[in-house]
């Protein structure tokens, strides 16, 4: 009887958590300003979409994104790490899962600016287009998703 009630427990530990809350969904760690608010609000984003953050404060993300190899037009407001990607600003918690999964050949993912309605830049109603760009060491990109 207790072995059942362990293997009911582990069950729906695993399957009756927060719908999207993926089980192994890594640690990303996010560097940025410490009066940034729609930093704050796109680590919200990403808890609320299955990953654990680390959030870092800090006044040099200058000297973190040229280490990241992040060109200024690839640059925006925070930039963060998981496994061996770099996550450039308001990038969206799906597409993020997405490069994970498909364990994708590039240095990491962008959403260059601060594009409004993007995760972290809601503002009302409005949409503004945007692009997940997915870029090289070389800074080459390619679009990788089409937000309109
Ligand atoms: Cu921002
Ligand atoms: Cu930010």
């Amino acid at each position: 009887m207790k072995k059942l009630i362990l293997a009911l427990g582990f069950a729906s530990g695993l399957f009756l958590g927060t719908p999207g809350h993926a089980e192994t969904a890594p640690t990303i760690t996010v560097y940025k300003s410490p009066t940034c608010g729609c930093c704050r609000d796109w680590v919200r984003h990403l808890e609320e979409n299955g990953f654990e953050v680390e959030a870092i404060d800090t006044q040099n993300l200058n000297t973190i994104k040229a280490q990241a190899g992040l060109t200024p037009a690839l640059a925006s407001c925070h930039t963060a790490f998981v496994n061996d990607y770099v996550i450039e600003g308001h990038v969206p918690a799906r597409d993020i899962h997405r490069l994970l999964a498909q364990d994708l050949p590039a240095r990491g993912l962008s959403v260059p600016g601060m594009p409004v309605g993007s995760p972290g830049m809601e503002l009302g109603d409005r949409q503004d287009a945007y692009q997940v760009l997915l870029f090289n060491e070389q800074g080459q990109t390619r679009v990788f998703a089409d937000y309109r």
